[in-house]
């Protein structure tokens, strides 16, 4: 397993028992940065990120697809609005929590470039997986599947990264090129939120820095001075977890630099 898996993974537990929602997404502040950097206020957000992104949704849409489903978060609460959702997922572990909460909705283990099926929908949504998905793949396989919209909220790099080898996280000038030249979209808005939910960082940030820092140098200070097995087995298995626990975190000044946030409506031409 991959760290980033691992990592929405143990995301996905936390905003499961901690928040009872389980987004992973990002949060939304339409009011700016709110007064305490608190992970409660960081739950709120996302619940209104949510809330942001339905009220983008046109009236003649009913079927959903859910590509990059998370655990089943935003499918639960569109359901709950009147919607028909099927969900797509490559991890499993994600996926049972999703059919935990969905028991009679279709939810696919694979990723959207595998995806087969005859069903199709009047929307793709995309909450914060768009990314993870190779462009051209991604954009074909939402032309295949989407008879009228395709709902985006996600972010793109500032700049190309030639080193990358894939075309996952592209920029945002790739992806409206991309658009055009395959002509089965037309772009209804496009609108960049970077700003609104950047206080996600803020906060994210403020957590690390103040609170999981100090705590992890304490800990590591406490461990090395110990006798006996401890500091062996520490430094062998949990130093690399640990380092990086105690590295400070600046992602709300170097997100908006190297990314922007996007919410976008593409329509079927
Ligand atoms: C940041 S999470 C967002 C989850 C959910 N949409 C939400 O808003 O809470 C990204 C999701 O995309 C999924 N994903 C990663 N690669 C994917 C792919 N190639 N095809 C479809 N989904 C993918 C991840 O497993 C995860 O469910």
């Amino acid at each position: 397993m991959h760290l980033k898996e691992f990592k929405l993974e143990a995301e996905a537990l936390f905003s499961e028992t901690v928040y009872g929602h389980g987004f992973l997404h990002y949060g939304y502040f339409p009011d700016g940065q709110p007064e305490e950097p608190s992970l409660i206020a960081l739950g709120e957000a996302q619940q209104v990120y949510f809330d942001h992104m339905v009220s983008h949704i046109p009236e003649d849409v009913t079927r959903i697809l859910d590509v990059g489903s998370g655990t089943g978060a935003n499918a639960k609460a569109l359901m709950a609005r009147g919607y028909q959702l099927e969900c797509l997922c490559p991890s499993e572990q994600l996926n049972r929590m999703a059919r935990r909460k969905l028991p009679d909705v279709n939810v696919h283990t694979l990723s959207f470039e595998d995806f087969s099926s005859d069903a199709r929908f009047d929307m793709c949504l995309f909450a914060e997986s768009f990314h993870y998905i190779e462009l051209r793949s991604a954009l074909e396989q939402a032309a295949r599947y989407a008879d009228k919209y395709v709902l985006i909220f996600d972010y793109f790099r500032r700049r190309h990264r030639e080193d990358r080898g894939d075309d996952t996280r592209g920029t945002h000038a790739a992806f409206l090129e991309t658009v055009k030249e395959m002509g089965d979209f037309e772009v209804v808005s496009d609108v960049d939120e970077t700003g609104l939910i950047l206080p996600t960082f803020w906060i994210l940030d403020h957590v690390k820095n103040a609170r999981v820092r100090p705590f992890v140098e304490r800990l590591r200070g406490d461990l090395k001075a110990s006798s006996g097995i401890r500091p062996f087995v520490f430094e062998k298995v949990l130093s690399r977890v640990a380092k990086r626990a105690a590295k400070p975190s600046n992602r709300h000044e170097t997100f908006p630099q190297r990314h922007e946030y996007r919410l976008i409506l593409l329509k079927k031409t």
